[in-house]
């Protein structure tokens, strides 16, 4: 019997953990992809260094800031596969670096549109395909910055934190639908996010990691879990993979 194939839907695929996450699900067997992201020429990288697999993969340009928008991507996996089994919420912004009492109302909106409206967006457009199936898996990108304190990143701390309290809801009110959300909490690795952050803040970062910085490979195998049936007993958690950060 040929194995039931899956369709995934991946945001911020464009980035270095949505880049990451893209090539390890497209590894698996049975997968096909759509991946998108708000950047065309980083959704084209992630394309580029896809690996060869046995799917099909399809990409859309989109702001998981506007609900339509993100509805357009997920229609694009039922007319082209037929079927959403699985999201992965993963666009997200850095705040820019300041204390609460100097961050413009603007850089408040934009760390909530894009990380909180964003999420709250992917499970709107995915829960109307998942609740007539009975079926899918929500994976959230959250952030290590949700359940711990980070001087001068208000708006990253609290619109994660919020991801984190978005992901145990959604996994309460859509059990009854057959539908998993659950979140990921990564400490920090390298990537896009982080341009423009002296040296000397990335380093301080890093020694605060028991295991040391990051890599987006370190995280995709959470991903990989919450997507697949092996975490089927999985909802409503927040997944810390963090390289220790959190522990002491
Ligand atoms: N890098 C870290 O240390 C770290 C740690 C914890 C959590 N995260 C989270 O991981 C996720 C991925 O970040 P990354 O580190 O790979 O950064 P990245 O900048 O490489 O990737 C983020 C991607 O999201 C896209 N994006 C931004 N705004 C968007 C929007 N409105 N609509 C659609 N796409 C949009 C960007 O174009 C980019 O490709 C984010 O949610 C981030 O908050 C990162």
């Amino acid at each position: 019997m040929t194995a039931a194939r899956r369709a995934v839907v991946i945001t911020g695929a464009g980035g270095a953990l949505g880049g990451a996450i893209s090539r390890r699900l497209a590894s698996e067997p049975a997968t096909d992809l759509v991946l998108s992201d708000v950047s065309e020429a980083s959704l084209d990288a992630t394309l580029a260094g896809l690996p060869d697999f046995d799917g099909a993969v399809e990409t859309v340009l989109a702001d998981v800031s506007d609900l339509e928008q993100v509805e357009a991507v997920v229609t694009r996996a039922v007319e082209n596969f037929g079927r959403l089994d699985v999201l992965i919420s993963n666009a997200g912004v850095l705040s820019a670096n300041g204390r609460i009492h100097n961050l413009a109302t603007e850089e408040w909106e934009r760390a909530f549109r894009v990380n909180v409206l964003g999420a709250v967006n992917g499970i709107r457009a995915a829960v109307g395909v998942m609740r007539p199936e009975r079926s899918g898996s929500i994976v959230l990108t959250a952030s290590v910055s949700g359940l711990t304190a980070w001087s001068h990143a208000a708006p990253y701390c609290a619109t994660k934190a919020a991801v984190i309290q978005l992901a145990r809801v959604a996994a309460v009110e859509y059990a009854r639908d057959g539908i998993r959300v659950n979140c990921v909490c990564p400490g920090t690795f390298r990537s896009a996010i982080h341009e423009g952050l002296p040296d000397e803040a990335l380093d301080a970062i890093a020694a605060r990691h028991p295991l040391g910085l990051g890599s987006a490979d370190d995280l995709v195998g959470a991903y990989s879990y919450l997507a697949g049936d092996a975490s089927r007993w999985t909802t409503g958690s927040a997944l810390v993979v963090d390289g220790g950060y959190s522990a002491p």
